[in-house]
């Protein structure tokens, strides 16, 4: 089923005289777009064009499923109607230009934007059957089945061991506290570090420790998903890399979905990836999405090419 994710959903397009998915991939855009993506300013992105989607080119399930996703907050419209898998136990990279939409996006995957007055949310995220979007599912539930690690390591001024053991105390954890510790420390490529000093505060960490703390204390609840807001863009290129092994380690157990500002970052670790791009009236939409490579190796969308060759964003 998760393979004809968009089979269905050229199936399910609106109009029968629109061209197919297939028949837009292959159209170039029109020369004026070409001309204002090159220039970096002025895309114009139209809002009836739908994103082109490469192919899956693997057998894989999807852990979620966005059909629509609209985020707004007040009556400014931050992204419009994306339409996105995320396929389980691979690691999805959403990538854009500063104020595209991709922290408003990852947000929405976790409820975190209920968080935020005034934010509100259309379309649908299907997730195990249920529409996470939904006021009726319990946004707290969806938290801690799918995680989320920000970009500046946020520590509890706890001890370590408290860090990992405190969500997941209060998730009303009642199995082996120490074990439960040990795994997920061990899970975010830590352990070695810390293990005769977990008594230690955790902002007594270096950064790109604190960062692998804040993995383990995410995947001490264990979660499905775990969410990454550019997680190591305040890190050295030591500390990234360890972040980047470890997202690759993770990914055999769990989906992760990453933002990230980094092109090299996205190539290394991520399996798919989507390029968000906002135009001049500043909504965010989804350009392109498919497996990284075919992205990154042949991007069909012009504005995708500028991008991910640095020429603007
Ligand atoms: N809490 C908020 N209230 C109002 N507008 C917001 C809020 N957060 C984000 N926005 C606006 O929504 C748009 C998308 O912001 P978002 O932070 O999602 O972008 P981003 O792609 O993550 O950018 P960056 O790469 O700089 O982190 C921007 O125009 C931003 O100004
Ligand atoms: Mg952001």
């Amino acid at each position: 089923m998760a393979r004809n994710f968009f089979t269905m959903m050229k199936s399910t397009a609106p109009s029968a005289t629109e061209p197919s998915t297939a028949e837009r991939t292959v159209a170039p855009p029109p020369p004026s777009m070409k001309q204002d993506a090159a220039a970096g300013v002025g895309v114009h992105l139209d809002p009836t064009l739908e994103a082109v989607r490469h192919d899956f080119t693997e057998e894989v399930e999807m852990a979620l499923e966005l059909r629509d996703v609209s985020a707004f907050y007040g009556s400014f419209q931050a992204i419009d109607r994306i339409t996105l898998p995320v396929p389980r136990n691979r690691v999805t990279a959403l990538i854009g230009p500063s104020g595209c939409g991709k922290s408003t996006l990852l947000r929405c995957f976790n409820r975190m934007n209920d968080l935020i007055p005034g934010a509100r949310i259309t379309g649908r995220i299907d997730f195990g059957g249920r529409n996470l979007v939904d006021p009726n599912v319990d946004a707290v539930e969806v938290r801690r089945r799918i995680g989320m690690v920000f970009q500046k390591p946020n520590p509890f001024p706890k001890s370590i061991y408290e860090n990992v053991a405190f969500g997941a105390r209060i998730n009303g954890y009642s199995g082996d506290m120490d074990r439960l510790v040990e795994d997920s420390l061990r899970r975010a490529a830590l352990w070695d570090e810390v293990k005769d000093e977990l008594d230690k505060s955790g902002l007594a960490l270096s950064g790109g420790q604190q960062q692998r703390l804040c993995i383990g204390r995410a995947i001490a609840v264990q979660p499905e998903i775990i969410l990454m807001d550019e997680p190591a863009s305040a890190l050295d290129p030591v500390a990234t890399l360890k972040i980047e092994d470890l997202m690759r380690e993770l990914a055999e157990d769990y989906t992760i979905v990453v933002v990230t500002h980094n092109m090299q970052q996205a190539g290394r670790v991520s399996d798919y990836t989507a390029f968000l791009l906002a135009g001049e009236e500043r909504v965010g939409r989804l350009v392109e999405f498919g497996p990284t490579q075919d992205i990154f190796t042949n991007p069909l969308d012009q504005r995708t090419e500028d991008y991910i060759t640095g020429r603007y964003g």
